[in-house]
């Protein structure tokens, strides 16, 4: 498509363009995100975003009927999920993707140099990165809580997935780099996908579907910027490897979530990460998000 704005995710780029999209991205970050507080992992601007959700809740008109049903199988899937409304299936199914996510940050948190010890620009970008991890976390409890859920826990994965997650950020680049970028990817792909359900789920419930769409955007908007991010630290070799795994990466993941294959297509997820170029995504996203040059037409 000759009108497209942007291209391909996996565009190559030279060592002086990827260079310069850093100092790039590194300026993006500070207004996107505000003032970093490294004790709470919080950041000033998405945590007023967030304060101004939870100042203005709004309710489902329908109460959830069966919220026993979310909290028996949310951290493990009990019953068969057949059996399970699409409701249900969608917090759990989201809750499970979250708390992967949770996982991997707290993992990382610890692993990584703090501020006042990021001496490099990538440093300090994969800081700020993981302070917005956490508030995604937050962004997701405040879906669940919009949605009734207000007993949520953040429950950790058991000692040897969790170690895993721990060693992952002290590998070096060149092992690190492209799963990174695909999982963030993955992040992009599901929550396009998950927003569409929301018209489906959500039909009868207009004023929590906007609600969780507007508090989905906040996350969507980051994993937009963190997937240009994640893909400029990796060369002409490494995006040939990351387009191969999309599809292993994607597969293994979300057969680990069992309300994925009973409320999406996991194929279609996977053909919208090989094809993704960014043109997809509506304007408002766009403008508050961050693209890397060699990504725009
Ligand atoms: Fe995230
Ligand atoms: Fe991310």
């Amino acid at each position: 498509m000759s009108s497209a704005k942007y291209l391909s995710v996996f565009t190559s780029a030279s060592a002086l363009q990827r260079k310069e999209n850093f100092e790039n991205y590194w300026e993006f970050t500070q207004q996107h995100g505000g003032e970093l507080f490294e004790a709470e992992k919080d950041l000033a601007k998405k945590r007023a975003r967030l304060q101004f959700f939870q100042d203005n809740p709004v309710k489902l008109r329908k109460p959830l009927e069966n919220p026993d049903a979310f909290y028996r199988n949310y951290v493990e899937m009990q019953d068969d999920p057949k059996s399970l409304d699409r409701m249900t299936l969608m917090l759990t199914g989201m809750y499970k993707f979250a708390r992967h996510e949770w996982v991997g940050i707290k993992g990382a948190w610890d692993a990584v140099p703090d501020m006042a010890n990021s001496h490099s620009i990538e440093d300090k970008i994969s800081r700020v990165h993981l302070a917005e991890e956490f508030c995604h976390v937050r962004l997701f409890g405040e879906m669940l809580r919009t949605c009734g859920l207000d007993q949520v826990e953040w429950v950790s994965l058991g000692p040897i997935k969790e170690k895993i997650y721990e060693q992952f950020p002290k590998f070096p680049g060149f092992l690190m780099d492209t799963p990174a970028f695909v999982t963030e990817l993955m992040g992009v792909t599901f929550y396009c996908h998950l927003d569409r359900l929301f018209d489906d789920v959500l039909a009868d419930e207009p004023e929590v579907r906007e609600r969780m769409k507007l508090l989905l955007d906040e996350i969507t908007i980051d994993e937009v910027a963190h997937v240009g991010q994640r893909r400029n630290f990796i060369g002409a070799i490494g995006m040939k490897v990351s387009k191969w795994l999309v599809k292993p990466f994607y597969t293994l993941f979300f057969n680990d979530i069992p309300e994925v294959g009973v409320l999406f297509d996991v194929q279609q997820m996977i053909k919208d990460g090989e094809a993704f170029d960014f043109n997809q995504l509506p304007e408002h996203m766009i403008e508050r998000s961050w693209i890397p040059s060699y990504c725009k037409a």
